[in-house]
């Protein structure tokens, strides 16, 4: 079980635990359509069977182990064309949570994987539903490797691996819970600027030249920056070409 965050203002004051289910993303948009639900709506689970991770990966956790949950957030405030400032202000507070638990080499993958030296330690699914030009809801899943030891794949890792402690989740919930209400009182407060600066600040390979594929080609760049919608500029040659999150993988 876990306990409400008591530093927030409304960032999890409404949490519903669940011990298992297919995905915390998927429970919370039953939620909110069977019934009205208040923004900062936290749906948690120990146990996600089919959690779902971007470009329709799996995203795997050992139960009891991590933290799995999704916030219910109503930005209605931000412009639909401004929808990945929201990616950039969730990934900040994984950003600002992983400072407090760990000195150095934090960097945010684009568009929203969270690396510690060099590894995944985290992930982020935001869904969103719009009616017209509005957000009117956003389903913010994130997936946080706390205590797991073993993993499937090498390139992933966990608090528990880059530290050698152990953690309660529910203490990890309440801190990292907070780090996103900072965060999101930002989007809300029009710190467009500063949120991007900072996201670009933590570009995981920024600047260094980079192999990347895009429909079936291969080639080679530099990551420059964002552009307002979120798409990564990647100088290839003497040009810079605007990718979005479908367009172009990165390939180490
Ligand atoms: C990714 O890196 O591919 C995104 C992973 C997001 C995983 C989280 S776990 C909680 C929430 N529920 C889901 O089904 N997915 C997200």
């Amino acid at each position: 079980m876990y306990k409400i965050p008591a530093n927030t203002l409304f960032m999890g004051k409404n949490l519903v635990f669940v011990p298992e289910c297919p995905s915390t993303n998927t429970h919370a948009l039953q939620i909110s359509q069977q019934s009205p639900v208040n923004e900062g709506t936290l749906v948690i689970t120990d146990h996600q069977t089919a959690g779902k991770g971007q470009r329709g990966n799996i995203w795997e956790a050992e139960p009891g182990r991590n933290l799995t949950f999704s916030l219910i957030l109503k930005p209605r405030f931000l412009a639909v064309n401004k929808q990945f400032f929201l990616n950039i202000a969730v990934c900040l507070a994984l950003k600002d949570y992983l400072k407090e638990k760990t000195s150095d080499n934090i960097y945010i993958k684009w568009p929203n994987d969270i690396l510690v030296h060099g590894k995944k330690i985290s992930g982020v699914l935001i869904e969103n539903q719009l009616r017209g030009a509005t957000i009117t809801q956003a389903i913010v899943g994130v997936g946080l490797n706390i205590n797991q030891k073993e993993f499937q794949t090498a390139s992933a890792t966990s608090l528990s691996l880059v530290t050698g402690e152990q953690y309660s989740l529910n203490e990890e919930l309440s801190l990292l819970i907070s780090c996103v209400e900072s965060r999101y009182l930002q989007l809300r407060g029009g710190q467009y600027e500063l949120l991007m600066n900072e996201y670009l600040g933590g570009l995981f390979r920024r600047h260094e030249k980079h192999s990347f594929s895009s429909n079936g080609l291969l080639f080679e760049g530099v990551i420059e920056d964002l552009d307002e919608a979120g798409r990564l500029r990647i100088l290839v040659g003497d040009e810079v070409r605007a990718f979005g999150v479908k367009e172009v993988v990165y390939l180490g």
